[in-house]
């Protein structure tokens, strides 16, 4: 597809370039137009009363296990679509190399009340058996695609109210995110436990830390292409961040600008996805909160940039079925499962952390995101549409990015 300079063509243009890389058809323009309806929206949540309309975009330069992707993002945030196809393009001609394990999620199932909790895990897993098959009828659907209950463990805690029984149900959720169908086979399964136990069985409910259900990526970024000094100047910052928790927070902060906002575009749980990857960067870390990529040098003295993160996204249900844009990014990601969705996402994560770290670690990043900040700053000084970029181009040329100075400008012209 002919992206080269993609960011600096008009929206029109942009569309057509996908439209002649066979992404976009007239129906699809129609969509980009309207998006959501508010008849819509008012079944997606309560109380509605409007929409709320964010930035649109897409990636560029993302080539990914040899195949060229476009990723749609959402995100108020400006630099992050322009740092990930940056951090992508840098990786180019190989791209991104990726994997992942099967979509395992796990389901807890806590048991309280329990006059003796290891026997009661003991009985348990005595009836392993018959639970799974129990939780099997609950969902016939899943077990036809392949998936459905696979496993169930247990541990014992000791909390201030007592020992508690935990039960882990393992379910392979297929293309699903999956906390539906989990939630309700521990639901199900709740009463024969209590009767198996003679305990109280208090909290069914999806843990997000889906440690099985695991996204890889990897990258290499060559000297020839980026300088030795941005290899080092990486490395260093990735120390920084393995070996400090305010730098790690901000560092794995860069990385979910990029996920959360694919993952918003395809209408999945971006809360679900945080929540998930910032308890993974304390969980691999048996406690210490940890940078999410891995930066090393091979032989040949590039870097290696490597990322795996437990991403839970669906392409079945919820908004990704009801919001039509979310089902437009589907489509021009091009993806037939959840699997590949996940891959796409951990890829776009790592590019946003290279490109965040490059920056950071050389030129800094104020420069680049100044230039882009510039336009919002210029519209909240009330420059008209045709104005925003002379007034923004000024300003950054200034190194005066302020609404007063947006505001003088907007007088002397
Ligand atoms: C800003 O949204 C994200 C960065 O702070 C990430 C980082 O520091 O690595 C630039």
């Amino acid at each position: 597809m002919k992206t080269v300079g993609f960011y600096k063509k008009t929206i029109g243009e942009r569309r057509r370039i996908l439209a002649e890389g066979g992404l976009l058809n007239d129906a699809d323009f129609c969509i980009l137009e309207n998006s959501l309806s508010l008849q819509t929206a008012d079944k997606m949540a309560e109380n509605v009363i409007g929409l709320f309309q964010l930035p649109y975009s897409v990636a560029v330069n993302f080539k990914i296990n040899g195949k060229e992707k476009i990723i749609p993002m959402v995100t108020e945030e400006p630099s992050v679509v322009a740092a990930a196809s940056n951090g992508a393009k840098l990786c180019l001609p190989e791209g991104f190399a990726t994997s992942s394990t099967a979509p395992i999620m796990i389901g807890q199932i806590q048991v309280v009340g329990l006059k003796n909790a290891n026997s009661a895990l003991r009985e348990v897993l005595k009836n392993k058996k018959r639970l799974l098959e129990m939780a099997v009828g609950k969902d016939s659907t899943l077990v036809k695609l392949g998936g459905g209950p696979k496993k169930l463990d247990g541990k014992i805690i000791k909390t201030k109210r007592g020992k508690m029984l935990i039960l882990d149900l393992l379910v392979d959720v297929r293309d699903a995110m999956g906390a539906n169908a989990v939630n309700s086979m521990c639901e199900h399964l709740a009463p024969e436990i209590e009767k198996i136990t003679d305990g109280k069985v208090r909290l069914r409910i999806l843990s997000n830390l889906a440690v099985h259900r695991l996204a890889k990526a990897k990258a290499v970024w060559k000297k020839e292409i980026i300088g030795k000094d941005a290899i080092e100047g990486i490395l260093d910052a990735y120390e920084f961040a393995a070996n400090d928790q305010f730098r790690a927070t901000t560092n794995n902060k860069g990385i979910m600008n990029g996920i959360s906002a694919a993952c918003l575009a395809t209408g999945n749980d971006t809360r679900a996805i945080e929540a998930a990857c910032h308890s993974y960067a304390s969980w691999k870390g048996k406690g210490k909160y940890l940078p999410l990529a891995a930066y090393s040098k091979n032989k040949k003295g590039d870097l290696v940039g490597e990322m795996q993160l437990p991403i839970a996204v669906g392409i079945v249900g919820g908004a990704t079925k009801t919001h039509p844009l979310a089902q437009l990014s589907l489509k021009i990601l091009g993806i037939k499962t959840a699997q590949e969705l996940a891959q796409i996402l951990c890829c776009v994560g790592l590019a946003n952390n290279f490109a965040a770290l490059r920056a950071l670690a050389t030129e800094g990043i104020q420069r680049g995101h100044m230039e882009l900040h510039a336009r919002n700053v210029a519209i909240a000084a009330g420059a008209a549409w045709e104005m925003v970029d002379k007034v923004a181009a000024q300003m950054a040329k200034e190194k005066n990015v302020r609404v007063e100075r947006a505001r003088e400008i907007l007088k002397g012209n």
